[in-house]
């Protein structure tokens, strides 16, 4: 690869790709079971950025009547991907590395000739927003869509992130956590922007299906303790001054520990279809 388009922040880290390998189709992206409760058998979806392929793993198991397919350009997650698939023996999925914004290069690997405008669902979750380059990244996605094909983005908007209680720690990491995300190269407040950059795709306003917002509250001990975990990883390794990554560092570590501790990161929907 010419360049490096991964602006995710917890790129590199073991622990954020264990975490996004327990992702599935109901608790993260549940807009998609519809579209897909309705596609014939032979239909193609696709992920962008499926990271270690927790989602498209378990869509294919769901739907053995489809194929899916997930690229990613970090090649320790697709190398993960890969292994769980064939620890599960589930063939209806295949994995390639690649860039989104250079998506329509993977039509010439095997099994993903389907990318050069073949696919009936072309899916993103929070993984537009790290790609350096969001409007290529979509308008990848619209070509690799079929006609009447439909496109469906979920990305999160750090602006609408919240915490209680809100220690001082926990405070100081929803201000600090947009910057270093911006100062990678993400868009941490892409949700927002959505709707905007599927039209500037090519998509009109008549073909948006679904414009909406999904997000969960994070209460359980465990989940906590592993989200406190993968953050505390993140600022340790940032450049931030040793007091602020002692006092983000112990915040949340204390904000773990809350009984009544809630953490929201919600999600905004887009969904557009090519209609020809
Ligand atoms: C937060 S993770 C989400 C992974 C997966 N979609 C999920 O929900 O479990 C973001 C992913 O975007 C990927 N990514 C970042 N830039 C990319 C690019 N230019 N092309 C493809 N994937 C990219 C990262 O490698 C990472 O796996």
């Amino acid at each position: 690869m010419s360049r490096d388009n991964n602006a995710f922040i917890a790129s590199g880290s073991d622990l954020m790709r264990r975490a996004m390998q327990n992702r599935r189709l109901i608790p993260d992206v549940p807009h998609l079971k519809p579209m897909l409760d309705q596609l014939p058998a032979g239909s193609i979806v696709c992920e962008v950025g499926c990271g270690p392929g927790g989602i498209t793993l378990d869509i294919a198991q769901l739907y053995p009547h489809i194929t899916v397919l997930g690229m990613d350009v970090d090649e320790e997650s697709i190398k993960l991907a890969q292994e769980a698939k064939d620890k599960a023996g589930t063939t209806n999925v295949r994995y390639a590395h690649g860039d989104a914004c250079d998506l329509e290069k993977l039509v010439t690997v095997e099994g993903f000739e389907a990318l050069n405008g073949g696919c009936d669902v072309v899916y993103s979750h929070a993984a537009i927003m790290h790609t350096g380059d969001q409007p290529a990244a979509i308008s990848q996605m619209r070509k690799a869509a079929k006609p009447n094909g439909t496109i469906s983005l979920k990305e999160g908007d750090m602006g609408l992130f919240f915490a209680y209680p809100e220690n001082p720690g926990m405070k100081r990491w929803l201000e600090t956590f947009p910057t270093l995300s911006l100062g990678k190269g993400a868009d941490p407040y892409i949700g927002r922007k959505l709707v905007s950059l599927v039209l500037g795709a090519g998509f009109t306003h008549s073909q948006l299906k679904d414009v909406s917002m999904h997000g969960q509250m994070q209460w359980r001990p465990q989940v906590k303790s592993g989200l406190v975990k993968g953050f505390g990883q993140i600022v340790r390794q940032s450049g931030l001054g040793e007091d602020d990554k002692q006092l983000i560092v112990e915040g949340l570590e204390e904000w773990s520990k809350y009984e009544d501790g809630v953490v929201s990161f919600p999600g905004v929907i887009v969904t557009a279809v090519k209609e020809v």
